[in-house]
C-alpha cells in the first residue's frame, strides 16, 4: 500500500517562498514532493527547482516527476556546496524530520507502534543505525543521547534499563525497545512513553542537528539578495539552530570591523514563528508541533 505523506503548511511556505517565477528554487527535503510540487506549478519555464533527499522511496517518487526545469539528487542537503553556486538561489526550503511514510513503514524501524528492525535511517547506505547505538554506545552516550535530543528526563534510568537488558540478551526491534523503555519509566505521560527516547534515537542516527547547522551555513552564500530559506521545524533545538545561524555575530563588533560607529550590518532578517492553523491541525494532527520561519537576504 502507498503511505501518503501530507505536506505541512504547503500553502503558505510556497507563497512567501516563491516570489520571482523564474528564479532558481532548492528544496533541501523532497519527501514524497508535496512542496516541490506546488513549487513546479509556480515556476515559468525559465524557473528551475533543484531537489535533495537521502531516502531511496523518495528517489522513486522524483523520478515520476518529468518538469524538464526539475532536478533531483540524492544526497545529503548538508553537501550544497557541490551542486548550487554562490549567489544563485532565489529561495530554498527545509522541512526537517521524518515523513509519514517512513514513520509508518515498520521496516523502516521509526515506530514505536510497529514491530521492525532497529534502524531509523534516512539513507540506508548509512553503516550507523539505531541497533549499534542500542547495542554498542555506553550507557553515558546513550543517556546523553536522550537528555540532549529527546529533552527526555528520565534519560539515565532508561540508558541504565537499556544496557541491563542488553547484557542479557539482544534487543529484538522496535517493540521490545519501546516496551524497555516503558518499563524504565516511573512518570506517566500523557503521550507514548517511549516518544521522546525514539525521536532522539532518530536525530542521532541521522545527525540531523549537525546536518541542518551545515546546510544554513552554507545556505548564506548561496542566496541572492532579497532571496529566502523556509524552514519547518519539529523539534524546539531545529528551530533554535534556524533562529541563531542567521543572528548577527557578535565577533564582527568585537574585531571592530569598520561599520557605522559599532553598528552591525545586518546581513539576515528572521521572521517569527508561524504555526498551522486549527483548521490544519484537525486535518493533519502531525503538523500539531510544526514551526515555520522565513530568512531573508537582505
Ligand atoms: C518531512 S519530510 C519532507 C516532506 C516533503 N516536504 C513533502 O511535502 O513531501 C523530510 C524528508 O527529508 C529527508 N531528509 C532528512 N534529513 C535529510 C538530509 N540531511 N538530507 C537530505 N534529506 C533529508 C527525509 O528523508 C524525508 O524524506
Amino acid at each position: 500500500m502507498r503511505i501518503k505523506h501530507i505536506p505541512v503548511l504547503l500553502d503558505r511556505s510556497v507563497d512567501l517562498l516563491v516570489r520571482d517565477p523564474d528564479g532558481l528554487y532548492l528544496d533541501c527535503t523532497f519527501g514524497r514532493g508535496g512542496h516541490t510540487r506546488k513549487i513546479l506549478e509556480k515556476l515559468s519555464e525559465k524557473g528551475r527547482l533543484v531537489a535533495f533527499d537521502l531516502d531511496d522511496d523518495a528517489v522513486k517518487e522524483a523520478k515520476m516527476i518529468s518538469n524538464e526545469n526539475f532536478e533531483f539528487y540524492k544526497t545529503n542537503f548538508s553537501e550544497i556546496n557541490q551542486f548550487i553556486e554562490n549567489d544563485s538561489l532565489t529561495g530554498a526550503i527545509i522541512d526537517c524530520g521524518v515523513s509519514s511514510p517512513q514513520l509508518d513503514q515498520a521496516e523502516r524501524g521509526f515506530s514505536f507502534q510497529k514491530d521492525g528492525p532497529l534502524d531509523m535511517r534516512f539513507n540506508k547506505d548509512q553503516e550507523l543505525t539505531c541497533s549499534t547505538i542500542i547495542h554498542n554506545y555506553s550507557e553515558k552516550e546513550i543517556s546523553d543521547i536522550l537528555w540532549k535530543l529527546g529533552e527526555e528526563d528520565e534519560s539515565r534510568r532508561i540508558a541504565r534499563f537499556i544496557i541491563k537488558r542488553r547484557e542479557l540478551k539482544k534487543i529484538d526491534g522496535t517493540l521490545d525497545l519501546a516496551n524497555i523503555i516503558k518499563e524504565a519509566k516511573r512518570k506517566k505521560t500523557k503521550k507514548h512513553a517511549a516518544t521522546k527516547s525514539f525521536q532522539a534515537l532518530r536525530m542521532a542516527v541521522n545527525s540531523e542537528l549537525e546536518s541542518l547547522s551545515r546546510c544554513l551555513e552554507s545556505l548564506k552564500n548561496k542566496l541572492i539578495e532579497s532571496g529566502k530559506i523556509v524552514v519547518i521545524s519539529f523539534h524546539s533545538l531545529e528551530d533554535r539552530i534556524a533562529k541563531q545561524a542567521f543572528k548577527n555575530k557578535p565577533n564582527l563588533v568585537e574585531k571592530k570591523i569598520p561599520l557605522f560607529e559599532g553598528e552591525l550590518k545586518q546581513e539576515f532578517k528572521v521572521s517569527k514563528v508561524l504555526s498551522p492553523t486549527d483548521t490544519e491541525i484537525s486535518m493533519n494532527p502531525r503538523s500539531r508541533s510544526a514551526k515555520m520561519r522565513i530568512i531573508e537576504k537582505l
